[in-house]
């Protein structure tokens, strides 16, 4: 998993991006029946912001192992790299959202300020973990969300691994709870090719799947969510095993 990690960009946006990319808002996190799930956690702001709304928020990445100089250097070089990205591919980060780029770069500046303050002030809150095995019991959280990982790296996540660590975000959470999972598409913005294959073999786990569309507010277009529940805890002992991809 080092080998991994080492090729992902460890990146920090804010708590108003994720509500943006996962099709939530401040209202329904403050109303959540339980903990939130952010798998992988990366350097974002969301605990931290999130606490103010009352909502509790545990983080999870293997980053979170690492000594605290390396993880600021890890996000601080995301930053560089994204802003590199910026420059060099700019039709991939497109206006009103990400414009003007040092606008939507301080965005991530504060949010990894709020990381790094609330790491060393609620380190609880920082769980190391990595997909597929988190270290969490059995329906643990109201709500997952999963950004910018499963689908954005498939170098590095296989069909069969995607498969794999989506389950496994539905095993850890709650049977009336749901997991979303944002984007369905590449660092090149290339749509997962087989997403059917994977929704067809996390069905044979027993795991529902739907694509919700939300609106981008932004710029009127509309964002693809991977929306997943097992409805019944009986058959959470599926999810560990079960037919493969
Ligand atoms: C692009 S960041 C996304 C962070 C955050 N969700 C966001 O949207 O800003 C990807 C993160 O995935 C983490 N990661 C890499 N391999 C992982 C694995 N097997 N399981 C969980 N997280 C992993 C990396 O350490 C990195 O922090």
């Amino acid at each position: 998993m080092a080998d991994i990690t080492a090729r992902v960009l460890v990146t920090s946006r804010p708590l108003d991006e994720y509500c943006g990319l996962f099709g939530l808002t401040r209202a329904r996190l403050a109303a959540l029946p339980g903990p939130l799930l952010d798998c992988p956690g990366g350097a974002a702001g969301l605990a931290a912001e999130a606490r103010e709304l009352g909502c509790r928020v545990i983080a999870t990445d293997p980053a979170y192992a690492w000594p605290a100089p390396e993880l600021a250097a890890r996000a601080l070089a995301a930053r560089a790299a994204m802003a590199a990205a910026m420059d060099t591919r700019p039709e991939l980060y497109p206006a009103p959202r990400h414009r003007p780029y040092e606008r939507y770069l301080r965005s991530w500046d504060r949010a990894r300020r709020l990381f790094t303050a609330d790491c060393a002030a609620h380190p609880q809150q920082y769980v190391a973990g990595a997909l597929p095995r988190l270290p969490f019991a059995d329906g643990t959280f109201a709500l997952t969300l999963s950004g910018y990982l499963v689908f954005a790296y498939p170098e590095l996540f296989g069909p069969a691994q995607q498969v794999a660590a989506l389950a496994e975000l539905v095993r850890v959470t709650a049977a009336d709870g749901e997991v979303r999972v944002h984007p369905l598409h590449d660092g090149a913005s290339r749509r997962c090719p087989h997403l059917d294959a994977v929704r067809h073999a996390l069905g044979e786990r027993r795991i529902a799947s739907e694509i919700h569309t939300f609106p981008r507010p932004e710029d009127g277009g509309t964002r693809r969510v991977l929306v997943l529940r097992t409805a019944d805890h009986r058959r959470r002992a599926a999810l560990r095993g079960g037919p493969g991809f």
